[in-house]
């Protein structure tokens, strides 16, 4: 099988971790006799220091044209806004968004596992925490108020005629489209799904309440509940073993799936796919471009590596290589290799580039 691939690895720690998920796909290719053509595009701040805006319209023809995308990390220091002045308004992140927009993935799985050997890098109690935990957070990724109408009017003499807006949009097709994803990936697990919301305040929660009912009819077996945003955040650290599958909105998936993979030991262990209605997916670690590490060899490679698992899962629909990918990771974590992020007392310290190798070395193909 030959497959064409689109890496953007964008900024910050994103080429290393890339690089890394890219050595993972050549020991797949060569163990398991696939070819991959890799096209490496422009997206984020790199972008536009080198063609002025954050997604030219050849990364998006290359995406489009792919079979999957890999992405590292958009983003600059998050307190320094240098591109405060520039004339189309345009930022890093605007590329993260258009592309997700323009590829229609509008369902974005994160799934915050525990590894049972990373069990002591969780910063919950052994007791709520146990020996693993398996939540899959289903985030709407294309609307809500990260897409919404956006307004910003200045009064220089009057504050209170001062003032931004950024409107929370949802249509039912787009309630319907992702809640339906998330009661399908339901059915292939626990059967539960908790639609977090805060309906106790919003309009566009109690439509998500009332699409909630009508869809959940076609999936009597699965069964579902609705949990306020705030009550959400705080069951996540008190019970997270209550959750089988979250379904939510853009901005509280943002933050939630923050929240769960650090219940997990680290945000450099969360993978991420975001899909549509065809098999094109784009994968990415759901952490951010940490400028702060960037070039150090210190960043955690593994989200990104099993995002790479997750490509082969739900684009290549190849789950005898994607688990080759967990397997291995779960074996180096075994032997107790850890980057700088999950490493507690008696572990063995090792940078980005020699995790990568380490679990490179650990791909097998048993069949
Ligand atoms: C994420 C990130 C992005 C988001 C940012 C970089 C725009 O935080 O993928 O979670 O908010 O979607
Ligand atoms: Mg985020």
């Amino acid at each position: 099988m030959t497959k064409k691939i689109v890496i953007l690895p964008g900024d910050g720690i994103g080429p290393e971790i890339v690089m890394q998920a890219v050595m993972v796909l050549h020991e797949i290719g060569d163990k398991f006799n696939h070819g991959f053509i890799i096209s490496e595009q422009l997206i984020g701040d790199v972008s536009l220091e080198t063609v002025g805006c954050s997604l030219p319209d050849k990364t998006i023809e290359k995406c489009k044209e792919s079979d999957a995308v890999l992405l590292g990390a958009v983003g600059g220091d998050p307190n320094v806004n240098k591109w405060k002045d520039h004339p189309e308004g345009d930022r890093p992140e605007k590329g993260l968004l258009k592309i997700r927009k323009e590829l229609n993935l509008y369902s974005n799985l994160r799934p915050a596992i525990l590894y049972p050997q990373l069990k002591d890098a969780s910063p919950l109690k052994s007791e709520i925490i146990g020996n693993n935990l398996d939540v899959m957070i289903v985030r709407e990724l294309i609307s809500g108020i990260y897409f919404g109408k956006k307004n910003r009017t200045v009064n220089e003499a009057d504050d209170e005629e001062s003032f931004a807006t950024d409107e929370l949009f949802y249509s039912k097709k787009e309630i319907r489209r992702i809640l339906k994803n998330g009661f399908e990936i339901a059915q292939k697990r626990n059967k539960n799904v908790v639609v977090v919301d805060k309906a106790n305040v919003l309009e566009t929660s109690k439509l998500w309440r009332e699409v909630t009912a009508e869809v959940a009819k076609d999936f009597p077996d699965v069964t579902y509940s609705h949990m306020y945003v705030d009550n959400a955040a705080m069951q996540l650290v008190v019970n997270p073993k209550q959750f089988d599958v979250i379904v939510t909105t853009n901005m509280f998936g943002d933050i939630l799936s923050d929240e769960a993979s650090m219940i997990t030991g680290s945000i450099g262990m969360l993978p991420s796919a975001s899909l549509g209605d065809t098999k094109l997916g784009l994968y990415e670690p759901s952490h951010g471009s940490a400028p702060d590490i960037a070039g150090k060899d210190i960043a955690n490679p593994i989200a990104t590596i099993l995002s790479v698992a997750m490509m082969f899962r739900y684009s290549f629909d190849l789950e005898k290589e994607a688990r080759a990918i967990e397997n291995a990771v779960g074996k180096v974590l075994e032997e107790g290799y850890r980057t700088k992020d999950i490493y507690t007392d008696g572990d063995t310290l090792v940078g980005t580039a020699k995790m990568g190798e380490l679990i490179c070395e650990r791909i097998e193909n048993n069949e």
